[in-house]
């Protein structure tokens, strides 16, 4: 069976080593993107260039109707996803609750869970063998700060990530015998740009000290927890948690 793997928010950061990455591996990948075309196209050459299949395909995760595009195009290009990576999330510049407001709230729980919980549904929908699928597995890409709350930085996003650890535990619960696998990855600091959208892009280097290890992580050091989970080496791993955090 061909291994077909969607990536949301591919392109850049924890999700495009994890494109890559599973290309390596014999996936067909799928690298879904927001907005930035040329920087996912870029990713589908490199994986091209090393003989591997790749396509990029632009969706909003926090929109059903891109999402059921997104589904309904890998279908018809790369044939049923087999493995979905639930990575695109959004954090805002770091503020106290005090000073959040409804749009803000609407953004960040928007993408990171309804955004989620809606390419989760369609991926249970091509996956179950309750429907005629052969199986698959899910990682969502949650945090550590759904353990440790960000306070004063972006208690939100990290209430965002305690849901995705809640979905993960009961989805994996409601598909596990339905051939399918669900687990999360709880990241702590990696360098990507996500935390320029903090409003801190070098905040890895001011808050690595406070992680065991004394320093941050790299993108492909998650990706590599992310591609053991969707492998048949994690065959008996369900509603897991791997943090790779560095101790934090
Ligand atoms: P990033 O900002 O480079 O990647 C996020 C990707 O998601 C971007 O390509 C962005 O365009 C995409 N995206 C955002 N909203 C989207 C939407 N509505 N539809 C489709 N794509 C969308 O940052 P990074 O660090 O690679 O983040 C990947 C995941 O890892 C995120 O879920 C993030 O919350 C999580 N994470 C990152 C940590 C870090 O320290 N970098 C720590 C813990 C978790």
């Amino acid at each position: 069976m061909e291994k077909v793997l969607i990536v949301t928010g591919g392109s850049r950061g924890i999700g495009a080593a994890t494109a890559c990455l599973a290309a390596e591996q014999s996936y067909a990948v799928c690298i879904n993107y927001l907005r930035n075309q040329e920087a996912a196209n870029k990713i589908v050459d490199s994986i091209k260039h090393g003989g591997g299949r790749a396509i990029a395909i632009a969706a909003d995760v926090a929109s059903e109707t891109d999402v059921i595009d997104l589904f309904n195009q890998v279908d018809q290009q790369l044939g049923k996803v087999t493995a979905l990576v639930n990575n695109a999330g959004i954090l805002e510049p770091q503020t106290r609750v005090e000073n959040m407001d409804a749009a803000r709230l609407q953004r960040i729980l928007t993408t990171n869970i309804i955004g989620s919980f809606l390419c989760a549904r369609e991926a249970v929908k091509r996956m179950s063998t309750k429907h005629g699928g052969r199986g698959g597995a899910i990682v969502n890409v949650s945090s550590a700060a759904s353990r440790l709350g960000s306070p004063g930085e972006y208690v939100d996003y990290a209430a965002s990530k305690g849901a995705i650890d809640t979905m993960t535990i009961g989805l994996a619960k409601e598909v596990a015998d339905e051939g399918i696998r669900v687990n999360a990855v709880r990241p702590g600091f990696i360098y990507t740009d996500i935390h320029a959208s903090g409003g801190e892009p070098n905040r890895v280097e001011r808050v690595k000290e406070f992680v065991p290890m004394k320093r941050g992580g790299q993108a492909i050091e998650v990706a590599k927890a992310i591609l053991w989970l969707l492998s048949d080496e994690a065959s008996y791993t369900t509603a897991s948690f791997i943090d790779i955090s560095g101790g934090k």
